[in-house]
């Protein structure tokens, strides 16, 4: 079966981090060709940074990485997230090193299209941070909409509460209009939304086991030792991992037609929130795992090994 040939936009954190890593470790199945990072979680000189170390330091192949928003469209003050992922983005006792690897001169979004363009098949983007990077890509060259197999999202709380506002997840509220923008602009939209992972917690304990000796297994256990997630009581709720675990393995899911409505009005205390209309006629999907038992095994076994 050939390769699936992704690009992946990201905002390393946490489990954005675990969920590189098991896209690398499917490099047989996947390939990932193209970074791009914004500024969701952290600061944008951390997430880069960290996208840069991923790239250089557990990606069995070659593969770009560039800078994006570090703010969202609308020109306001970036919500940070480095209570649950460290100011750096790894967790709270690592010291960040600095890769050698340098970043493109171009911006993501330009990054974005040259790849799609370039590219002699459509490329699903796997977007699970905020959608700042490619709703700048479809209004500066909507023409592309036709390169994008699909647009698959890690964002929104659907069957459930937000984890960042009782209505809003962290990835839509960073960036609602652009959130909006992304869901109504035609592509292929399929939402893996926040109840997923609340629903599949990783504890510390079923973490503990891939703390190794080696470079990956410290990172691991400096990463994860300490991280604590407000809304998950003994663990860890890796959001971005189960939206690669339909990329690699789409059959441990249901993907149901529908339409996504997102609420953008800051003044409201329901701004980012989202909602879901079943249609068979649908223009979007949303994702729910068939199991999520099975769900969290794929995950450990194919973010941790070595
Ligand atoms: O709400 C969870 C999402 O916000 C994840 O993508 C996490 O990395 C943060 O970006
Ligand atoms: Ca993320």
């Amino acid at each position: 079966m050939a390769k699936k040939k992704l690009i992946l936009d990201f905002d390393p954190g946490l489990d954005d981090i675990s969920a590189s890593l098991m896209l690398f470790n499917n490099c047989d199945k996947v390939s990932v060709e193209l970074l791009t990072v914004s500024g969701g979680n952290v600061d944008i000189k951390y997430s880069l940074n960290n996208a840069l170390l991923l790239a250089e330091k557990f990606c069995p192949y070659q593969v770009e990485v560039a800078a994006g928003a570090n703010s969202p469209l609308d020109g306001t003050e970036r919500i940070n997230a480095g209570d649950v992922h460290g100011e750096t983005g790894i967790g709270s006792t690592l010291k960040i090193k600095k890769p050698k690897k340098k970043a493109l001169t171009i911006a993501a979004d330009e990054a974005l299209f040259e790849k799609l363009n370039l590219s002699k098949q459509k490329l699903c983007i796997l977007a699970i941070g905020p959608l700042t990077n490619v709703a700048l890509l479809l209004r500066k060259h909507p023409e592309i909409r036709k390169k994008i197999g699909a647009i698959v999202c890690m964002g929104g709380a659907i069957d459930g509460e937000g984890n960042y506002t009782p209505y809003a997840e962290y990835n839509f509220l960073w960036d609602a209009d652009a959130a909006k923008e992304v869901i109504e602009s035609g592509v292929k939209f399929i939402l893996c939304p926040i109840e997923i992972a609340h629903r599949t917690p990783i504890t510390k304990r079923e973490l503990s086991r891939f703390y190794t000796s080696d470079e990956r297994g410290k990172l691991l256990k400096a990463m994860f030792e300490n991280a604590s997630d407000p809304n998950i009581r003994f663990g860890f709720a890796f959001h971005d991992s189960c939206a690669a675990a339909f990329v690699i393995k789409p059959s441990l899911f249901t993907c149901q037609k529908c339409n996504i409505e997102i609420v953008v009005n800051k003044k409201k205390k329901e701004h980012a929130q989202t909602f879901c209309h079943y249609n068979k006629k649908g223009k979007n999907y949303v994702i729910y795992p068939k199991n999520n038992g099975k769900l969290k095994k794929f995950i450990l076994e194919n973010t941790f090994k070595g």
